[in-house]
């Protein structure tokens, strides 16, 4: 990074020590760290005892051929038994599982005991159609509780599921089902969208005309909107039928720690989407230890929200097998934010008193947009924890967020990881971290995260570079499905004997760490490395900023120009006068250098499905090209407003 945007990202010198309360009765406390850091495989063969075995594993870590590692191998258990039977057993089947709240207000509350007969009905349904272990299952559902059902009917008998998120087309519906080569979809006529219902059940039929998708041969449908759907007699059944007219009883059976679980397609910028592999033992360890950490749940108390899809990694890590291991009480919504108003997610948390929220800053930028007034019309004081997800969370949002969401009380932790080490890496723990507004801060006890130059050096203090992760982890992926070479290329070629996770990442005084965006989004201005995400919080961080978005775009004199896009809050219009007062508020948080060339008032920004900014299109405007693939576009029109409003951008 350059030295300028560096020293000044580091006089952020907001400091919020955890509440004493909150501290006193921590589930982790500081001296994890250390004990954690001394044995690392020790620490995780301690925190596997979490979990119910069906055989103890003796063996920890097998690295004997890296960069495929074992975990646990000798172990024995069942995913689904430690997330739903051994709650039942151990006498907590009257424990609200999941408090379902459907879009246009229907809701449906599952014990843990009716969870467990649903589940082995399921599994017993499965069964019936052919499933056996090993053989996988993709699943184009809504955020109902049969999604829920379905993942966890699968992992009881060793079928791998291949979740894909329901607002994905039938093309990539198709493209996940061949290379998965899966024999069996769960989906649902439709799922309730802005107040309307959405089908889902056309794009498997159409999904299941390509050639490479042809090998399934049943379609378990959920009903859930009512619409009409087309049937194709021997291959669709009805799950009201089929799994309903199961019997609740289910024996379930062990399986080694490194059997697959699941698998879960990263869309990446560019080539085939690649199909992430977790495995069992290690996965559930990470995933339930770093839920009861990072949350500090009390599952006895607490009500739990991650307001994720199950379409992404955040669902099935932080809504299904974390929380579930842990036998957590959570709300699962199925609708979007805004219906039918704009305090529906505020309205639920006073509904259900919800204590530990789990979001992304996407969604608290969009809710900044609409006011603060909109959730100081609910009651939020039963909030204790809140998490962030998903991109670097820039101060202003924190700070938002803690403020109008957190009651200025809550500890929030922004939490990085990825769909690829399955589990939560860098966060603060919210009984032990001062945390400081826009950073990750420390690896997770049992983690080694640090920052390396080019040579993969590692950087001091106060230096920026790439992230890496220098040693295994429970929850690592196993490889990319079928395509072992695609694995190491991907992530442990380019530093020697390190994961690189594609991230910039910067240490601060206190060592720190800062995440920076995707190292494809750094800009070279005048040679020097300048990070979107710090120019994209510098934008935010004034009044009359809502988002921003900015891309580095060729330029004959600085190499790269600093392009940025920016969405004005409620009531800011543009002028002239106030473009130039943007670039200036810029040059003097992060220094001249940092000065975007254009700003550009828009009124909507490209996000993917899974609310990240695509630069890379935004790049393509700014410098006249064709635009590249528009597909994982939430609203593919976004970029017609945009290319309309500025000719000849560059
Ligand atoms: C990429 C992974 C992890 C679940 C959701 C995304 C970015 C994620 C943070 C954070 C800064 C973050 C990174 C990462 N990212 N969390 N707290 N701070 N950046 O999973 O789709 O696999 O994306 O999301 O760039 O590499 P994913």
């Amino acid at each position: 990074m350059s030295d300028e945007t560096l020293s000044n990202l580091l006089r952020e010198e907001r400091r919020f020590p955890p509440p004493p309360a909150l501290a006193a009765a921590a589930n982790v406390t500081a001296e994890v760290y250390e004990r954690a850091a001394a044995d690392r495989p020790a620490f995780w063969a301690e925190q596997a005892r979490r979990l119910s075995w069906a055989t103890e594993p003796q063996q920890t870590l097998d690295w004997s051929n890296p960069p495929f590692a074992k975990w646990f191998a000798d172990g024995e258990l069942n995913v689904a038994y430690n997330c739903v039977d051994r709650h039942v057993e151990a006498g907590l089947g009257d424990r609200v599982a999941l408090h379902f709240e459907g879009e246009p207000g229907d809701t449906r509350d599952l014990t843990y005991a009716q969870l467990k007969d649903e589940v082995c009905k399921a599994a017993n349904a499965l069964t019936g159609l052919g499933v056996e272990k090993g053989d996988r299952v993709a699943i184009y559902l809504p955020m109902i509780p049969e999604a829920v059902i379905s993942m966890l009917a699968c992992a009881r008998i060793g079928a791998p599921h291949s979740v894909v998120f329901g607002g994905f087309s039938a093309d990539a519906l198709a493209t996940r089902i061949d290379d998965a080569d899966a024999r069996v979809v769960i989906t649902a006529d439709g799922g309730w969208r802005r107040g309307k219902p959405s089908a889902l059940k056309p794009a498997v039929d159409e999904a299941l005309t390509r050639p490479g998708a042809g090998r399934v041969r049943s379609v378990l449908v959920v009903r859930r909107t009512g619409q009409d759907v087309d049937w194709h007699e021997g291959r669709d059944v009805w799950w009201h039928e089929v799994v309903e007219a199961q019997s609740a009883e289910h024996e379930p059976q062990a399986f080694g720690a490194e059997h697959p679980l699941f698998i879960l397609y990263t869309s990446g910028t560019t080539g085939r989407p690649k199909g992430i592999l977790h495995t069992s033992g290690g996965y559930l360890t990470q995933v339930s230890y770093t839920h009861h950490a990072v949350f500090d749940l009390k599952p006895e108390t607490d009500v739990y929200w991650c307001s994720a899809d199950i379409g992404w990694v955040t669902g099935h890590s932080y809504i299904v097998y974390g929380p579930l291991s842990n036998a957590a009480t959570q709300v699962i919504y199925e609708g979007t934010p805004d219906t039918p108003h704009q305090g529906r997610w505020w309205e639920i948390i006073a509904k259900h008193r919800v204590s530990v929220f789990y979001t992304a800053p996407t969604a608290i930028r969009t809710c900044m947009k609409w006011g603060e007034e909109i959730p100081a019309r609910f009651d939020l004081s039963s909030l204790r924890v809140l998490g962030s997800v998903g991109e670097p969370i820039n101060p202003e949002a924190w700070m938002w967020y803690r403020k109008n969401i957190g009651g200025d009380r809550c500890p929030i932790v922004d939490t990085w990881w990825q769909t690829e080490t399955g589990g939560i890496m860098i966060s603060p723990l919210p009984g032990v971290t001062a945390t400081k507004p826009g950073s990750a801060q420390t690896p997770m006890p049992g983690i080694a995260a640090t920052v390396v130059d080019d040579e993969s050096r590692e950087v001091p203090d106060g230096a920026g570079g790439y992230l890496v992760l220098t040693e295994p982890w429970p929850g690592m992926l196993r490889t990319i499905w079928g395509d072992d070479q695609r694995y190491v290329d991907t992530y442990w070629s380019r530093f020697e004997g390190r994961y690189f996770a594609g991230d910039g990442a910067k240490k601060d005084d206190d060592g720190d760490l800062w995440l920076l965006g995707r190292v494809d989004d750094v800009m070279l201005v005048s040679g020097h490395n300048i990070s979107t995400t710090e120019v994209e919080s510098a934008l935010v961080s004034h009044p009359k900023v809502a988002e921003a978005a900015v891309v580095g775009a060729a330029d004959p004199t600085t190499g790269q120009a600093i392009v940025a896009f920016v969405i004005l809050r409620g009531g800011a219009t543009e002028t002239e006068d106030l473009v130039a007062e943007l670039r200036d508020h810029v040059g003097s948080a992060l220094g001249a250098i940092a000065k975007p060339k254009r700003v550009l008032p828009v009124s909507e920004l490209p996000k993917t499905r899974s609310g990240k900014i695509m630069r890379r299109l935004l790049r393509d405007v700014a410098e006249n090209r064709e635009l590249g693939d528009v597909t994982t576009l939430t609203d593919s029109t976004v970029m017609d407003l945009i290319q309309s409003k500025l000719p000849g951008a560059a």
